[in-house]
């Protein structure tokens, strides 16, 4: 019985998010192509994954598009993962913990999978930190009151939606 133990503890250690905003399902990497014509890339912007999981979708961009990339995990052994991975990666960093306790006003893309019971304080974070211009980007659910200005959607796979921020950041 005791064996179980240590399985236990690597599996809170794993889904720490499920007490969070939400628990680890990486975005497919056949996705990461879709996000990336959404956000519209360029080499040189700052693109923000608000709980990066393993990091993947960063690794990938940073050395396909040259993008600048930051995500922030709250899982200890995810964050470990991908912390250690980064430093093989000139253009990617990984913070550790709750990401509403990180500054977003720098970034040009901020991309979120997340449960929507995240979003109402979420909204508020990102209405008060992001400039304007900045594309948010949201795998699987839109905001409510608040029409996208591009969304991609596939038949049997994720739908992503695109929005820009105004004045003061506001969507
Ligand atoms: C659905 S997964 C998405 C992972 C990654 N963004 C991707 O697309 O592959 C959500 C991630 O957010 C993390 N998370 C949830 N709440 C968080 C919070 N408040 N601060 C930082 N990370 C959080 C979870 O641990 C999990 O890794």
């Amino acid at each position: 019985m005791y064996f179980l133990i240590p399985i236990l503890i690597l599996i809170i250690l794993t889904f720490t998010g499920a007490f969070f905003a939400a628990v680890w399902l990486p975005t497919k990497k056949e996705d990461f192509d879709r996000i990336t014509k959404l956000a519209g890339l360029r080499p040189g912007m700052l693109f923000y994954d608000l709980g990066s999981g393993d990091g993947e979708l960063l690794f990938y961009l940073s050395k396909k598009y040259n993008v600048n990339c930051v995500g922030i995990e709250i899982s200890p052994l995810l964050f470990l993962y991908s912390k250690i991975k980064s430093l093989f990666y000139k253009n990617v960093k990984i913070y550790y913990g709750d990401f509403y306790k990180y500054d977003l006003s720098k970034a040009d893309i901020v991309y979120i999978f997340l449960l929507p019971k995240s979003y109402a304080r979420l909204r508020k974070k990102l209405e008060t930190e992001l400039r304007k211009d900045v594309k948010i980007i949201l795998s699987s659910w839109p905001f409510e009151d608040c029409e996208p200005n591009q969304i991609d959607k596939k038949e049997k796979a994720f739908t992503y939606y695109s929005y820009i921020t105004k004045e003061n950041g506001y969507l």
